[in-house]
């Protein structure tokens, strides 16, 4: 089984039933395909979850904050969590509407809180005391009222890499819930603040919904201890998360809106979730050529020309994608190490696979790459990025040329004195 949107006609894979060898006539290698349909199902299937209650959809910017990318799941609907200027520039080239903007993470800028508060946002998600000091110093000085979420850490483990475990006081995130209390308390008689709740986000790749329930039902114990006191707590902001299993790509959509169902029905909060994994990974594949075949006593090497700067999550964080070649093959079977051209031995997609035995110039794919795929991606060995495209209405999209080495060049020697 594939992910909804790829499938093998006749032999070769397709994308939305375009096949891919068609796509790479158009478009070079190493390229980030999307399906449009399966996007857009993703985003219908978490929404209908979630319909239930007065929820949301913040699509997290930073797992793909491609324009065409986030502009079709704003047409959907979806709000956007940012976490940077650029973010807050990219969500506004989307068309996402400044009241579903939430900015969050632990080191705004001055800058980029003036630029957050002149766009009219709807929250920012506010992590540590000089924070909050700082956007109070800002909204007295211009005299307007900012709106003001706390992120609370509910000080808890997560089974996830521990790269991407945030829920926890011996990482940078968050309010310890007890200094929240207290910080709370404050916004809520600030003149120039206006108080909007409680925001949370354990971490990335959870696949067991207790960790979800134990953090939910803390931040409600939170958020209705203010209420007690007096404290207005309109919205919680229950951050994103949900696990993607990159073996057979399910996503259990379906228990997520259960266990938001089950702790906040008839709370009398409004709610917003920031999504990004569980929306897009499955949507893209990243589709490389194959350079040479090398062995030795010890390995056989498919060299492909993708690299780590292209798809760095194998070797960052361990992570097992999918990989297969695009036109099936009778051919026998062997063992081996898929790697890119980049001088580093942990420049791999894949260690000890099986597969038929390509030839020079036959495509591999590598599925569920749409999250945390090209906004990672970098110019390592003076690489350039792989392009983009998604398949829209059966037509090839072009989402995002490569930019060239040259063009690289250009800029800098612009600098350059003499
Ligand atoms: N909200 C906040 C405040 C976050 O920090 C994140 C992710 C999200 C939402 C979205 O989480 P998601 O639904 O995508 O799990 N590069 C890593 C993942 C880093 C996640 C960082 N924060 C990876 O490739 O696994």
């Amino acid at each position: 089984m594939n992910p909804l949107g790829f499938k093998y006609n006749n032999g070769e894979l397709c994308c939305d039933e375009i096949p891919i060898s068609k796509i790479v006539n158009n478009h070079k290698t190493p390229l980030y395909i999307y399906s449009s349909n399966n996007l857009i199902s993703s985003y219908k299937k978490l929404r209908e979850e979630v319909n239930n209650l007065d929820v949301d959809i913040l699509f997290a910017l930073k797992s793909n904050s491609t324009i065409g990318i986030v502009k079709l799941l704003a047409e959907q609907g979806a709000g956007a969590d940012i976490v940077s200027g650029g973010e807050l520039k990219i969500a506004q080239a989307s068309k996402i509407q400044p009241s579903k903007i939430v900015f969050s993470g632990v080191g705004k800028t001055e800058e980029e809180i003036n630029h957050g508060i002149a766009s009219k946002i709807k929250q920012f998600n506010v992590e540590s005391q000089s924070e909050l000091d700082k956007i109070i110093s800002i909204a007295n000085n211009l005299n307007t009222k900012v709106p003001v979420s706390l992120r609370i850490n509910p000080d808890i483990e997560v089974d996830t890499h521990k790269k991407i475990a945030t829920g926890s006081n011996s990482t940078k995130f968050g309010l310890p819930i007890d200094q929240a209390i207290c910080l709370y308390q404050r916004i809520n008689i600030e003149k120039n603040i206006k108080p909007m709740g409680l925001a949370i986000h354990i971490g990335s790749q959870i696949f067991n919904n207790l960790e979800f329930k134990t953090a939910y039902q803390s931040l409600l114990r939170v958020a209705n201890n203010l209420r007690e006191k007096g404290c207005k707590v309109p919205n919680l902001d229950l951050g994103g998360g949900v696990g993607v299993n990159y073996e057979n790509f399910e996503v259990d959509f379906t228990g997520f809106g259960k266990t938001i169902y089950e702790i906040f029905k008839g709370q009398g909060y409004s709610l917003s979730i920031e999504p990004g994994r569980c929306l897009v990974a499955n949507s893209g594949i990243l589709i490389a050529k194959t350079i040479y075949l090398k062995r030795n006593n010890k390995k056989n090497f498919i060299i492909v020309d993708a690299a780590m700067n292209d798809f760095i999550r194998p070797t960052l964080y361990e992570a097992n994608h999918k990989i297969a070649l695009v036109k099936s093959s009778s051919v026998e079977k062997e063992k081996f190490d898929i790697v890119g051209p980049i001088c580093e031995t942990g420049d791999y997609f894949t260690k000890d696979i099986i597969l038929p035995t390509p030839n020079e110039n036959d495509l591999i794919v590598i599925f569920s790459v749409g999250a945390y795929g090209s906004v990672m991606s970098s110019n390592y060995n003076s690489r350039p990025p792989a392009s983009e495209v998604m398949i829209q209405n059966q037509k090839i999209q072009l989402l995002k040329k490569s930019q060239s080495i040259e063009e690289k060049i250009k800029s800098e020697i612009s600098h350059l004195i003499g």
